[in-house]
């Protein structure tokens, strides 16, 4: 099979309950078919990129783990010219728009994003007639076409800057995760109009998760993530412990603090990063059922097949990704 006969379909077409999760593989089978992969990552001119929720085995045979932006920055200026992308589409996307030249492989076609999903580019349309002349803030968690329509991007680890950067006397269209954006309504002090959107995993930490783990685990300092559900709320309960971090925030902060113990309210793949980057603390989820079924759809075998043959090939159209290089870029200016 190649990737001319994928079925075409949209991307981020698969809702959280319509895609069968892998169960996990026997590990006496992973050191064999890592080497198969890294053999064919060289025989292929292949750079192989893993974000902090892949699963651990992955994030272990990949090249360069991190976060969406990064990951595409490295995309962008790695020498080879296949990059198999284990995240999901709109970061597969994010990396064909900084690096048209290169062939860029999604693992499983269906590991799409409910975030991204929750805004489509002819809701942005509609929203954008209704608000002439505002500025357009896209998360990165969007799909190409939205990105396209779209005057900056932003990241968690950014988007404060980004808002910041905007004219005071210019509206803002925040799109598309509430929390994040009540948050920076928050701590820029701007008034913002914010899309009603959200992760399904993130909004599923609760302020209670926190306040137990606050309880029986005193002294450990709290790592949040913004796309989190009432990030305003689990501040207030933690106080001063409580750090809004993007993901690889997080493992940077964890690295440069002198506690011993963490709470992590994020997706769980990301203590296996923590971890191996900090060795020796203790980091423990808040709630350890905040699991992206889309990212765990990446398994070995499927990278194995992805570049044995070329697939999934993601494209995007050239206006369009010429469009929303123009955001992506000016984010990345500002940043
Ligand atoms: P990062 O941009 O921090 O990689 O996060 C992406 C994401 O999907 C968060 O849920
Ligand atoms: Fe999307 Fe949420 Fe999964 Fe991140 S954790 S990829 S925002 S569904």
């Amino acid at each position: 099979m190649t990737a001319a006969d994928q079925p075409a379909r949209p991307l981020d077409a698969f809702g959280p309950g319509s895609v069968v999760v892998p169960p996990p593989g026997d590990p006496a089978t992973f050191p064999a078919l890592q080497a198969e992969i890294r053999e064919l990552a060289r025989e292929h001119d292949a750079v192989i990129l893993a974000h902090s929720y892949e699963r651990p085995e992955i994030q272990d045979v990949a090249d360069h783990v991190g976060d969406s932006l990064n990951l595409s920055r490295v995309a962008a200026s790695a020498p080879q010219s296949t990059i198999v992308f284990c995240g999901v589409s709109f970061m597969a996307e994010t990396a064909k728009i900084l690096s048209r030249s290169k062939r860029v492989l999604l693992p499983d076609i269906k590991a799409g994003c409910s975030l991204a999903d929750s805004i489509t580019v002819e809701q942005l349309r509609g929203w954008k007639a209704e608000h002439r002349g505002a500025v357009v803030v896209s998360y990165v968690n969007t799909t190409a076409a939205v990105k396209a329509e779209s005057d900056y991007c932003c990241t968690s680890g950014n988007a404060r800057a980004v808002i910041n950067a905007v004219p005071v006397d210019k509206q803002i269209l925040f799109l598309p995760d509430m929390f994040l954006g009540l948050w920076l309504q928050r701590v820029t002090g701007r008034k913002l109009h914010i899309w009603l959107g959200e992760c399904h995993v993130h909004a599923g930490i609760r302020p209670s998760d926190v306040e137990q783990w606050h309880r029986d685990l005193p002294g450990a300092e709290l790592l949040i993530h913004p796309e989190c559900g009432c990030t305003s709320q689990i501040i207030e309960i933690a106080g001063d412990d409580a750090h809004i971090l993007s993901t690889e925030g997080m493992v940077t902060y964890a690295q440069q603090s002198t506690a011993e113990a963490f709470l992590i309210a994020t997706e769980t793949g990301i203590l296996h990063r923590l971890n191996l980057k900090a060795p020796g603390k203790r980091f423990v989820p808040v709630n350890r059922e905040a699991v992206c079924q889309y990212m765990k759809l990446t398994t070995l075998e499927k990278v194995r097949d992805s570049l044995r043959l070329g697939i999934h090939e993601i494209d995007v159209p050239a206006e369009i990704a010429a469009r929303a290089r123009l955001a992506l870029e000016r984010m990345i200016a500002i940043s």
